[in-house]
This record gives C-alpha cells, sequence and structure tokens, in this order.
C-alpha cells in the first residue's frame, strides 16, 4: 500500500477555535467546537441579556424567528417548518410525542442507532432492531437489509442520516422512499447532517432533526426539529408558552425564561461555515479523516469499515476482542486520551469494537500520526 498522503493544514483554522493545545480533538463529530466569532456573538447577546432583560427577553420571540429563518435558508429548509430545539436526542422525544404512538405500533430502529434516541423510541413504542453487518459494503446493502426488516406492523421507522459509531449513511433518500411506498412514518436522526452535507435534509422525511453545534458550528444545545406540514399541529411544545396561540414553531421554541443566546447565535456558524467556504470545508475535513484512516488502517488488526468518502468521519474495527463493552470502550477512550494525547470515540461492539475519528479544519495532520503512532505502541503492548 502506498503512503497515505497529508492533505495539509486548512488556512487560519485552528486559529478559528480556542482548543486546549495539549490534546488532538479528533472528536469534533460527539460535541462539537465552538469558533471563536460565534463564541462572540453569542456573548454580544448575553451582554445585551445583562444591560437591559426587558428588553431582551421581550424581543425574543421576533428574534426566535429571524435566527430560524436564517438557519432555514442555510439548510435549504422550510422555515415555518422547522423549529429551534436543544439537541437531537429532545428532538426525537418531541417527534415520537408527535405521532402519539400506541402499545401495537411498532418503531423500526437499526443497532447503528444513537442510545438516547433509541431509548426515546423504547419508551413509546415496540422496538425492532435492524442488524446491520458494520461491514455491508454500501448504502444499498444498507437499504435492503432495512426494508426487508419492514412488516405490516411496522409504523415508524427511526433511522441515522449517518450513524454515529459507525459513520454510515442510513437513511438515505432512495431508502426514504421505499420507506414512505410502504406508507411508513420516517423520523430521521440528521444529528450529524448541517454542516456535514450539501443537502442535508433531502429525502422527504415526515420527521427530521439535526444538530447545528456539530458540523454546523453553533453554540452548544443547538439543533432544529424539522416536520412536514401534516404533522406540524401534532408536536407538543416541551412546556407552556404564551406562544402557544402560534402553534409550531413558535410555541416549541419559546421556554419562558431560558438563556436563548445560543439559539440566537447558532445562525452565526452556519454564515461562517459558508463564509470559508462550505464545500472547501468538507472537502478538506473529508481529506483529513481520509488521512487519518489510512494510517489507522496500517495498523494490525484494525480494519477500515466501507465509508462515503465525502464524509468528515471514519469508522475502523479494532482488533477483536478489544472495546466489546461500554466500559471497555469508555476505559480505552480514556487510556488513549490520557496516554496518547488524543480524544477519539471508541465504539462498543458484541465480539470487538472500533475507533472513529473526526477530519475538522482545526485540525492538524500530525494529530492523526500522533495518534496512529500511540495506538501502535498501545495495541502492540496487549
Ligand atoms: C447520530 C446521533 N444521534 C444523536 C446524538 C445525540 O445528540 P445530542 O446529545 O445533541 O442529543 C448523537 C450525538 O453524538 C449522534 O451522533
Amino acid at each position: 500500500m502506498s503512503p497515505a498522503t497529508s492533505p495539509g493544514e486548512f488556512p487560519e483554522g485552528p486559529e478559528l477555535f480556542r482548543l486546549g493545545a495539549h490534546v488532538a480533538h479528533l472528536n469534533h463529530g460527539s460535541f462539537g467546537a465552538v469558533p471563536v466569532p460565534v463564541d462572540r456573538a453569542r456573548r454580544r447577546l448575553q451582554a445585551e441579556e445583562h444591560a437591559d432583560p426587558d428588553a431582551f427577553f421581550l424581543g425574543v420571540p421576533d428574534r426566535l424567528a429571524a435566527a430560524r429563518r436564517r438557519v432555514a435558508a442555510h439548510l435549504g429548509a422550510d422555515p415555518e417548518g422547522i423549529a429551534f430545539v436543544t439537541n437531537a436526542t429532545e428532538a426525537a422525544n418531541l417527534a415520537l410525542d408527535a405521532l402519539r404512538l400506541g402499545p401495537d405500533d411498532e418503531v423500526l430502529v437499526t443497532d447503528h442507532g444513537y442510545g438516547t434516541v433509541v431509548a426515546a423510541a423504547a419508551r413509546r413504542a415496540r422496538v425492532t432492531t435492524v442488524v446491520l453487518d458494520p461491514a455491508l459494503p454500501d448504502e444499498e446493502a444498507v437499504r435492503k437489509a432495512v426494508l426487508a426488516a419492514v412488516t405490516p406492523r411496522t409504523t415508524v421507522a427511526l433511522l441515522d442520516r449517518i450513524s454515529s459509531p459507525t459513520a454510515r449513511p442510513v437513511a438515505t433518500p432512495r431508502l426514504l422512499a421505499g420507506l414512505a411506498e410502504r406508507g411508513v412514518t420516517t423520523v430521521v436522526d440528521g444529528a450529524h447532517a448541517p454542516g456535514m452535507l450539501a443537502a442535508p435534509l433531502a429525502g422527504r422525511p415526515d420527521f427530521w432533526f439535526g444538530n447545528l453545534h456539530k458540523w454546523g458550528y453553533a453554540p452548544p444545545g443547538s439543533a432544529v426539529l424539522a416536520v412536514a406540514p401534516a404533522h406540524r399541529s401534532h408536536v407538543r411544545a416541551p412546556v407552556p408558552s404564551w406562544e402557544d396561540h402560534h402553534g409550531f414553531p413558535r410555541a416549541v421554541e419559546n421556554r419562558a425564561t431560558v438563556d436563548y443566546t445560543g439559539w440566537l447565535a447558532a445562525p452565526e456558524g452556519l454564515d461562517l461555515l459558508a463564509a470559508l467556504g462550505a464545500d472547501r470545508v468538507r472537502a478538506h475535513n473529508s481529506a483529513l479523516a481520509g488521512y487519518g484512516a489510512e494510517l489507522l488502517a496500517t495498523l494490525p488488526g484494525v480494519v477500515p469499515l466501507p465509508a462515503d468518502e465525502s464524509l468528515a468521519m471514519r469508522a475502523l474495527r479494532l482488533p477483536a476482542g478489544l472495546a466489546r463493552t461500554p466500559a471497555e470502550a469508555a476505559a480505552l477512550r480514556e487510556e488513549i486520551a490520557a496516554r496518547l494525547g488524543c480524544r477519539v470515540l471508541i465504539w462498543p461492539w458484541p465480539g470487538g469494537g472500533g475507533i472513529r475519528i473526526c477530519g475538522q479544519i482545526y485540525n492538524r495532520p500530525q494529530e492523526y500520526e500522533r495518534l496512529a503512532a500511540g495506538l501502535r505502541a498501545l495495541l502492540d503492548g496487549r
């Protein structure tokens, strides 16, 4: 195999963030990171709030609507069809509540689904889990496996746009079309889609949610829930508010006296991405993640999973027997952080888990080189 080619650094990328230099942050996909200009915008909003709380809070509903319109324009969404929510997990709960599921309803999920989101379904209905071999070759194989699991009892499919542990596209437009043809209501977990995908909402799902605080450079706690017109009147606001009479989306995103500055600053994140050149950022991030994956694939027993090369995340299987349980995965993750100074996701899986790395404009190729060299030594010592 020819040696991996380093993609270089994104000009001024690292300087746009305040990440600590003591650790290589190769896990943007879990919590994101806030760029300095976005953080400054949020602080300006906080200063406004502190200077005149009455004026600030009385203006919040209209300012949220304006911020929502800006976010919608970036995502290619209907501004009246999305609402700000705190995170993907909250959105999943709101979407599933709107479906008013009963004991006979069955929700289809996959074993790549995110724990808190799958748990939201399990609280409300019977869940059927489609087992997807992480080594399935491509999107077509994933599509066939999910459709094969649909039965007359399947009322809802709750599927990842891009899965967390394995970085797999699951809820592709073709799969969503196949589910709609079968009369299945679709709920898409697009946690990683905003910012990572050029068309994050593609495929006309009934419900879709995505975090803005991951690849959209927004402050933490910023996400949106998108709802198809037929379902909007069924979405119940998490708490009653003075905006209730407006219905979705205003009723959902007004939460009495909370900190709205993250949502109000969220469009600044997507504006920044656009100003940097979203396609350029995406190309760079996927090249970095690919570079890291190539380096890791040279380690004995480490096997890359089939990847969508346009994505900024890559997953690899670790040698068999490692990270079989959540506790083992957490221990290995912390060992890598402590000994190698690298933050990565270690995902548990029966028989042996894997590692997920991300590329983001603050990362440098040397960080992946350090991870690969350190992990080689760490695995050798086992
Ligand atoms: C696919 C997926 N869904 C949902 C979540 C949960 O996101 P949050 O903690 O913002 O609710 C994550 C978090 O990493 C995720 O990767």
